[in-house]
């Protein structure tokens, strides 16, 4: 691979499906044309912990236009419940008569209109023998127990107790996120259709091969009858997997015979769908008095449904921080009378370093040392947990970039010193991390005539930008523009991808474009040298480059990409596959199964890879009403090679903002009595508004990294968003000397 490729600062390109996506001509699933569909409605459960004991269907039925009502008394048995890729699937549906919460599936309508199915399902009647729920943690009949870790076994070292006992300087604290729900624009939508044994599924999803695999095998048919498309998705963050629905919506239409389309409504995305669970977290801190640390004490109590162990365990990251010799950490779920939690951004870095950085802040008080100093005097070129080196960490340059545009020198590191009129100032820090995880993948590239290129992929786009990401790779390998790069992912009919998921997208596309685009050239260049009759005949293939639109040698020899195309009979088709080193050849069997195979970033034997970096943040906290408001935000990231600065920008901002939100508003409340989500739609459910988003400066920090993977990527897709919501209770200490260990901070809080 060229070694220009390496961490060059592309530069800034405007996405090449924007204008489709402003004119209205991106297709989102429920876009898709069917043709004569009919309209599927979900009835869910009212109460949140019971058996059902009959239906009244009567009235529903009686509405003109009803087709058809699938309850677990007439489908029940007629497909397998859908294993979720094995992760994290939601709490089933219709397979019986157990509600194992609010909100669940327990009905779908179909009918000739939305209007006629949403009417009917309003009139079905489920009679219930109900039970007391339990809503969460504390409530009676939650039942704790040791988290099964689904990232791998929880890091371990030294001798906690010892060194924590003999630390001059300890820090113990409690900390709590709250439940946090998925608001994408984009609702949860499925349309399904049969021809003959083929199945067609139009529905958004982060891997659309592991969508396809799950629901083959829950109709027990050949994945290669499944046909499924997912050309653009209306914002992922970990909600777009593997549902429940698609099955039921899928024999809906095999029992009508018909297109059947479901749009949920959504409220019904609160808890057909996942969720961040709520979390507590107990840290102690152990460190010498002058401010190494020496012992680090982490666990935390997940809430999650009756039926899943699902967890997030962000104790693999924040024990992988900062260099300490005695690290003990320790992970419990709480099952409760609730729907299953998921993937949400960052799923196991925005609770748990929530914790850390905080309790970082609170020993940098209690040493009387500035917060960027601890971190400087902790930080590492060797993950303390696995033991092996990272590829590269440039914490401390984005902390030192940062804090010279921010403007650290001025704080007054006593909490309470700085004001301004009624306002109380607070400057605070944070430190960002995520793993850069990468993953197999292949591609089809296809050269015409005219020097243009169609890339085929069944890739994944959540608005990230990744159409772009493979034109501006190809184009730059090909020494094409953009323009001449066409780009067609979304569809289980090109060749597979890994999930979109842990930030590995950009990775993963980029490093299989790249090796396609190298068999390209290896392809024309040997055909061109074998070509005696050519500038290049008898010369070295390898030395041959693909350069401006040209062919090009040693010396000046030249030849216009389209003579070298001709030569290879008009056009030129090659396939590649992208295996990331550590991982076997065989993981691209598993890919075209649907397998989520992934490598993580603690995956390797030869080095750990992340990504890192540090948000500095200005509160200001009215004196008299306790408002709260944040000024500005300078956000630093170093990870690897930026490939398009104009969407990266884009991606750590909306990071950024969605870490206020964390921090400052959201927070789905629960009704202990009934386990039920009281505000759960967006107009009870706080988001930022424009007001509420300050001036937010980014720092893309140079990094070149010749070890994560050929093309120096580490994705970028969640780190922007984790920290903040410690940097902002940080800054909130210093304003007003108060602590706020529970999210989110509002102002209630601070009276
Ligand atoms: Mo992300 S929460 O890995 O889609």
């Amino acid at each position: 691979m060229p070694d220009d490729m390496l961490n060059a600062m592309a530069k800034p390109t405007v996405r090449v499906d924007g204008a489709a996506k402003v004119t209205g001509l991106a297709c989102f699933p429920s876009d898709e044309p069917v043709e004569n569909p009919a309209y599927a409605y979900l009835v869910t459960s009212t109460v949140a912990r019971a058996e059902i004991t009959s239906f009244d269907l009567a009235a529903a039925k009686a509405v003109p236009g009803v087709l058809d009502i699938l309850t677990h008394e007439n489908v029940g048995r007629d497909i397998k419940p859908n294993r979720g890729f094995g992760m994290s699937a939601n709490t089933t549906t219709l397979e019986g008569t157990r509600v194992w919460h609010q909100g669940q599936t327990v009905a779908v309508v179909i009918a000739e209109t939305f209007e006629a199915a949403r009417d009917a399902a309003a009139r079905v009647v489920v009679h219930y023998e109900t039970q007391e729920p339990s809503a969460g943690f504390g409530s009676p009949g939650a039942h704790e127990e040791p988290a099964t870790p689904m990232f791998g076994p929880l890091p371990q070292k030294g001798d906690f107790d010892a060194a924590f006992a003999a630390a001059p300087v300890r820090v113990e604290a409690e900390y709590e996120t709250p439940t946090q729900h998925h608001n994408a624009i984009e609702l949860f939508t499925t349309t399904c259709f049969w021809e003959g044994d083929t199945l067609t599924v139009y529905e958004p999803s982060q891997y659309i091969y592991g969508s396809r695999a799950a629901l083959a095998e829950q109709f027990e048919m050949a994945q290669g009858n499944v046909r499924y498309v997912s050309r653009f998705i209306g914002g992922g963050f970990g909600s777009k997997g593997p549902s429940a629905r698609t099955g039921w919506i899928a024999l809906a239409a095999k029992r009508l015979g018909r297109p059947v389309k479901l749009v949920t409504s959504r409220q019904q995305g609160f808890t057909t769908e996942t969720y961040r669970a709520e979390t507590r977290q107990t840290i102690k801190l152990g460190a010498t008095r002058d401010g190494r640390l020496t012992a680090l004490r982490h666990e935390g109590w997940e809430l999650t449904s009756r039926p899943s162990g699902y967890n997030v365990a962000g104790v693999g990251a924040t024990a992988t921080m900062y260099a300490c010799d005695n690290i003990q950490t320790a992970v419990n779920v709480v099952h409760a009378d609730r729907n299953t939690p998921g993937f949400m951004r960052a799923p196991p870095e925005v609770p748990y370093m929530f914790a850390l950085e905080s309790a970082m802040d609170e020993l940098a008080f209690a040493l009387k040392m500035d917060p960027i100093e601890l971190r400087r005097i902790n930080d590492t070129q060797v993950d303390p947990a696995h033991g092996h080196p990272y590829s590269s960490r440039s914490l401390m340059q984005c902390y030192d970039q940062a804090a010279e545009r921010f403007g650290w020198s001025e704080r007054n590191p006593e909490p309470r010193s700085m004001s301004d009129g009624d306002w109380l100032v607070g400057y605070g820090c944070a430190t960002a991390t995520y793993p850069a995880n990468v993953g197999p993948a292949s591609i089809r590239l296809t050269l015409s005539k005219a020097g243009t290129v169609i890339a085929e992929l069944a890739g994944h786009e959540l608005g990230t930008g990744a159409y772009t990401v493979v034109a501006i790779t190809v184009a730059r390998q090909l020494g094409l523009e953009v323009a001449d790069v066409t780009v067609h992912m979304g569809d289980s009919t090109l060749p597979p991808v890994a999930l979109a998921g842990g930030s590995n997208n950009a990775a993963t596309i980029s490093n299989v474009s790249a090796i396609g685009c190298e068999s390209v050239r290896r392809r024309l260049a040997e055909a061109a040298v074998a070509d005696m009759a050519s500038p290049f005949g008898g010369k070295d293939a390898a030395v041959l480059r693909l350069e401006g639109g040209n062919l090009v040698g040693p010396g000046n020899l030249t030849e216009p990409l389209v003579q070298s195309i001709e030569r290879v009979g008009g056009t030129l088709t090659v396939e590649a596959d992208y295996v990331p080193q550590g991982l076997p050849p065989e993981v691209m069997d598993a890919l075209r199964q649907g397998q989520a195979v992934m490598l993580p970033g603690h995956g390797r034997q030869d080095a750990t890879t992340a990504a890192f970096g540090a948000h500095l943040v200005e509160i200001r906290v009215n004196r008299h009403t306790r408002e709260i408001r944040v000024p500005r935000i300078v956000s630093a990231f170093a990870a690897g090679t930026i490939i398009n600065p104009m969407a990266a920008r884009s991606q750590y901002l909306g990071g950024a903002i969605w870490g206020v939100s964390s921090a400052l508003h959201e927070a789905t409340e629960i009704d202990r009595r009934s386990a039920r989500y009281v505000n759960h739609d967006l107009g009870e459910y706080l988001v930022p508004v424009n007001a509420d988003i300050p001036s937010i400066k980014i720092i893309m920090v140079p990094e070149t990294d010749t070890i994560v993977n050929p093309l120096g990527i580490k994705g970028i897709g969640e780190i922007g968003i984790v920290g903040m919501n410690a940097a902002i209770a940080n800054a909130v200490f210093h304003a007003t000397g108060q602590r706020i260990r529970k999210l989110p901070i509002r102002l209630e809080k601070l009276l």
